[in-house]
């Protein structure tokens, strides 16, 4: 057995990536997050693993809210540009992010996103270098022809390999 060095996580990827946004006291951001999960059907919940320093984890803090958006592959560019830079070092992120933001009751969302779930935040727990954020999902809402079990012949989503490295679904599918 080898030991779990720094790359170890790569073992469970690709993974799929979406932007999570929040936005608190005018300010708006999002990042790029490939460690979601649902941890709960009902209720509904789920975990994104954010790292303590990110900008938008402080709006989720302060607002209380987040999205979660998912993207399809021809807005990838997009997502890495949100997962490679910080608000907290480039104040014109957002603004040079070439996406359209728009708000619902409080919660910021990406317009041309495949899916959307608005979220309130419900605990987070320290652990190692992330934080184990839980979400309520308060709402949700898709594009139309996207279903909640969508089908991979008609969206191609956004992997992540590691790095700048990405990858996609394949045109099939197998229904057991
Ligand atoms: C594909 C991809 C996935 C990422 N996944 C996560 C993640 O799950 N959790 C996290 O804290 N950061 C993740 N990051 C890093 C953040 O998106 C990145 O640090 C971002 O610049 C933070 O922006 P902010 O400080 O403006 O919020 C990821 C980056 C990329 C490119």
């Amino acid at each position: 057995m080898g030991s779990a060095t720094g790359d170890w996580v790569y073992i469970l990827h690709p993974r799929p990536a979406y932007a999570v946004c929040s936005s608190a006291g005018g300010v708006i951001d999002c990042l790029a997050a490939a460690w979601v999960t649902p941890v709960s059907r009902r209720p509904p919940i789920l975990m994104v693993a954010l790292a303590p320093g990110r900008a938008t984890y402080a709006l989720i803090k302060s607002s209380g809210r987040a999205s979660v958006n998912v993207l399809g592959w021809d807005m990838l560019e997009r997502l890495h540009y949100l997962g490679t830079r910080s608000l907290s070092r480039d104040p014109d992120k957002m603004a040079r992010s070439g996406l359209r933001i728009s708000t619902v009751d409080g919660y910021p969302k990406i317009e041309g996103a495949l899916a959307v779930l608005y979220c309130g935040l419900r605990s987070s727990l320290s652990m190692g270098d992330h934080d184990a954020v839980f979400l309520d999902v308060v709402g949700v809402e898709v594009s139309e022809g996207f279903e909640p079990r969508p089908r991979v012949s008609e969206h191609r989503f956004v992997l992540h390999v590691g790095g700048s490295e990405y990858t996609t679904n394949s045109n099939s599918s197998v229904v057991l």
